[in-house]
């Protein structure tokens, strides 16, 4: 997508694979620095320190981190060392977990000195692979919005309510949830984002609203409590979420807060749908307020904010008692009977074993 009026990917290989590039999502939207990560161990901080995040772009920094440990050492060894260390970075998104697995099966075969160069040729078409599987669930999400659109009246806009940033920044390109937004304004329909802060990470504040404002997206950023009373007032036509980890059920993990969404959106029969690409469903799992792993984070995400001061210069600010201990949760489950539909790249499943596996039947075996 576009990045200050040019086509930028969130990641890339420079130096002929022996580095890749990302932008460091921790200084958005206060400043667009691009960091270089040379080594696995580099990759490992980038994806917990949510340098690179989101389920799709932690997957396609996992592969390249496997790339980049193999490129110095192609042993067993360091395959298994450089997996281990890339798996426990962020435990919740299954995307990073799949990814690894790919690399690893495609390269242990092969003798030691090939293997470098087929690790890297796979995390590059894990990347080429998720932009065009987010341009598939933009062709089938586009078709909800037009539906909506048809029951308007001409030129009246179909408003959308998002959570967290499931958008270009949170993949390779185009984004999952945003996918259908982005192909609704390449059509010409009048759509407004509503778009949750996010707290504690504000991604929908400090990424969601900018890479909106960037492709000129109309949209308008709401507090994270406000989404029950816009429902109610008749404000919001659609939800439209990303995911960490979909099960074969149909539950769905998601940034903390988004069950609540769905529950607000089930009370006022608002359609809630979950957009997300294949690699983010996890078949080996059923029940998923049981056996996803929620992350927990550093208390300090919850009682500090950032934000940029009066003096342009960027500053985080203690916003509680100074003994005061926070929790914080980085995830929950939304159980899948609250879920209207899943939007995949191969069209729209209902959320259930069936829907999913008429979809998915060489995933699910
Ligand atoms: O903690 P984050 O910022 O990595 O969480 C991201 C989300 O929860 C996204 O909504 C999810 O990964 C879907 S991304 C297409």
């Amino acid at each position: 997508m576009l990045l200050e009026g040019r086509h930028t990917r969130t990641i890339w290989v420079e130096e002929e694979g022996r580095s890749i590039g990302i932008l460091d999502q921790t200084k958005l939207p206060f400043r667009i620095e691009r960091l270089k990560l040379e080594t696995a161990a580099e990759v490992a901080h980038a994806i917990s320190s949510m340098q690179v995040r989101g389920a799709p772009l932690i997957g396609a920094a996992g592969a390249h981190g496997l790339a980049l440990a193999l490129a110095v050492d192609p042993s067993d060894a360091a395959l298994a060392s450089a997996y281990d260390l890339l798996v426990r970075s962020r435990p919740t998104a299954i995307n990073l977990k799949w990814a690894l697995d790919r690399v690893a099966a495609r390269v242990r075969p092969l003798p030691p000195a090939r293997r470098a160069e087929a690790a890297l040729a796979d995390a590059k078409a894990i990347c080429d692979e998720d932009v065009a599987i987010n341009e598939g669930i933009g062709r089938h999400g586009v078709a909800l919005i037009a539906e909506i659109a048809a029951k308007k009246k001409p030129g009246e806009r179909v408003n959308v309510l998002t959570h967290c940033n499931a958008g270009w920044l949170a993949t390779v390109d185009r984004g999952t949830a945003t996918s259908p937004i982005y192909a609704a304004q390449e059509q010409g329909q009048p759509i407004h984002v509503f778009v949750d802060e996010t707290r504690p990470r504000n991604q929908g504040a400090y990424l969601t609203a900018f890479e909106l404002g960037e492709q000129g997206v109309s949209h308008t950023l709401i507090s994270d409590n406000s989404g029950g009373h816009l429902m109610q007032h008749g404000l919001i036509d659609l939800v439209i979420v990303g995911t960490d980890r979909v099960t074969a059920r149909g539950d769905v993990a998601n940034k903390i807060g988004t069950y609540l969404k769905a529950l607000a959106a089930k009370d006022n029969d608002v359609p809630f749908y979950v957009a997300l690409p294949s690699p983010t469903i996890d078949f080996t799992v059923d029940d998923g307020v049981r056996e996803i792993p929620i992350e927990e984070r550093a208390g300090e995400e919850v009682t500090h904010v950032s934000g940029v001061g009066p003096d342009g210069e960027v500053t985080k600010v203690r916003i509680t008692p100074e003994r005061t201990k926070a929790a914080n949760h980085a995830f929950d489950v939304t159980p899948a009977r609250l879920v209207t539909g899943l939007i995949t790249e191969r069209g729209i499943a209902p959320a259930t074993p069936e829907g999913l596996r008429a979809l998915f039947p060489d995933r699910a075996a």
